[in-house]
């Protein structure tokens, strides 16, 4: 990048908010997947205004512009993969209100999940998507993927919270999107648009966010069961029967043996399968609810089903539940970690089917994540030292995706395209479908400076994606 364009790059931000040197931009060449690439500079603006003019000199001299959060994305949304400015929105940090009386929060990106619902939680009120990255993601990041987590069985998705948005386009005019109200169709829905688009339509600069009333009692169980088929045709009886969990999380053996001595409980070492269930609502209901869901698995075949007694146990049992993903990398250096979606009813055959394709591949593939939604936290574990291993990751993850479209699921429920998916997007979205979203992101970014090499297949002449481990 051409030392005048930074030179008015840093007269827009302030010279101390951007980072020049290439050991401070490294910093942000990453998330977490193991993708990376050097961006030319690092700029952390302070307000939409400074974000529209960078925009407009983007589009003037033609450089990509990639906003980021914190970098807990995974699927590379965040990866300057064609260089440019990485944008980071921390320095918009700002709750800039809690309205008890219109269920509201208005909250810049770069405010950290974890700090606003504790500071919602300071106020009676609840903001329900908890994804496991909660204490340290932000917000922005969260629209910008559709984050999901484990309440999303009772609760929804980010999107199911987002009422309305500030955006800086691609062009650098700054809009409003949705509304502050409960409700609202003015107009095509751009703020669902906006949700998981990635970072590739504009920046997001403000969000208003529904907020729901704090549930007074809330119950944490866990079933084992020594077969996963038992946890998983378990799963959608669960649902049917109308005890309406809040949260219904699986840990196949691999993934619950990486996690076992943060657990509260002993698990048995024949288990095969760990159900995490949690109940919420009035405290009398969530006790029968509780009691009556413990029952339900021992019919099922759970043995044994442990009900958290404190506070501190149920914790327990979460925070393990949330480092499974890093956890996984004890047993084996690198893995590859999907986010798939499959009908409910078609889990326990896409858990048969790993088991196969696991044993055909010689590839370890714990499975483990939100059974409750069918969102199923597929990993395939392996060690790039070694070539057999390394060679079978690609063809597994695309006979994976096969078999989840076979099953008529989806290739993402929560971590978005990004970069690691995009070359498979043709699997889910037919050609006119394509051409129709490529025709909108013109429409919004016609000189392609948005996060470029996301989401769309690349194309003939685009970079080759470095791997992190390539270039250690
Ligand atoms: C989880 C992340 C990986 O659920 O989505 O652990
Ligand atoms: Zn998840």
């Amino acid at each position: 990048m051409k030392n005048a364009l930074i030179q008015q790059i840093k007269a827009i931000v302030g010279p101390d908010h951007v980072l020049t040197a290439t050991e401070d931009r490294w910093t942000y060449a990453f998330d977490a997947t193991d993708r990376e690439r050097l961006p030319e500079l690092v700029v952390f603006p302070g307000a939409a205004e400074e974000i529209s003019r960078i925009l407009v000199l983007a589009n003037e001299h033609l450089f990509p512009v990639v906003p980021r959060g914190a970098g807990t994305g995974r699927s590379g949304g965040a990866v300057p993969i064609k260089g440019g400015v990485v944008l980071v929105l921390t320095r918009l940090n700002r709750i800039l209100e809690i309205n008890t009386k219109d269920l509201v929060a208005v909250v810049e990106p770069g405010v950290v999940l974890g700090k606003l619902k504790a500071a919602v939680a300071k106020q009676g009120l609840y903001y329900p998507p908890d994804p496991a990255s909660a204490e340290f993601c932000t917000i922005g990041g969260n629209v910008a993927e559709c984050a999901g987590g484990a309440v999303a069985v009772q609760y929804g998705v980010t999107r199911d919270y987002v009422l309305g948005l500030e955006v800086v386009l691609p062009t650098g005019e700054i809009i409003e999107a949705g509304t502050r109200t409960m409700k609202g169709v003015v107009g095509y829905d751009l703020t669902r648009l906006f949700l998981g688009s990635e970072g590739t339509l504009g920046v997001i600069t403000r969000i208003i966010l529904r907020l729901v009333a704090k549930p007074p009692a809330r119950q944490t169980l866990a079933a084992a069961f020594t077969t996963l088929k038992a946890a998983a045709e378990a799963v959608s009886r669960i649902l049917a029967s109308g005890l309406a969990p809040t949260a219904l999380e699986f840990m196949d053996r691999v993934t619950l043996g990486c996690v076992r001595e943060m657990l509260p409980f002993k698990i048995p070492p024949q288990a095969a399968a760990l159900l995490l269930i949690a109940v919420e609502g009035h405290p009398r209901d969530v006790e029968e609810r509780a009691a009556a869901v413990a029952a339900f698995c021992r019919e099922q075949g759970a043995d044994p089903v442990l009900r958290a007694k404190t506070a501190a146990e149920a914790d327990d049992l979460w925070k393990a539940r949330k480092v499974v993903s890093p956890a996984l990398l004890k047993v084996k250096p690198h893995k590859v970690s999907e986010d798939v979606v499959v009908p409910l009813g078609a889990i326990p055959d896409l858990i048969a089917g790993l088991e196969d394709l696991s044993k055909r591949r010689g590839l370890l593939i714990p499975c483990y994540g939100h059974a409750g939604d069918g969102n199923i936290h597929v990993n395939i574990l392996y060690d790039q030292r070694l070539p057999g291993e390394a060679n079978a990751v690609g063809p597994t993850v695309e006979e994976l995706f096969h078999e989840v479209r076979r099953l008529q699921g989806t290739l993402s429920g929560e971590h978005g395209i990004g970069l690691t998916k995009a070359p498979y997007l043709g699997m889910e979205l037919s050609p006119a479908a394509i051409a129709l979203q490529k025709r909108l992101k013109q429409v919004f970014d016609p000189r392609g400076i948005m996060n470029p090499g996301k989401i769309f297949p690349p194309e003939a002449g685009d970079l080759r994606i470095t791997l992190k481990s390539e270039s250690n």
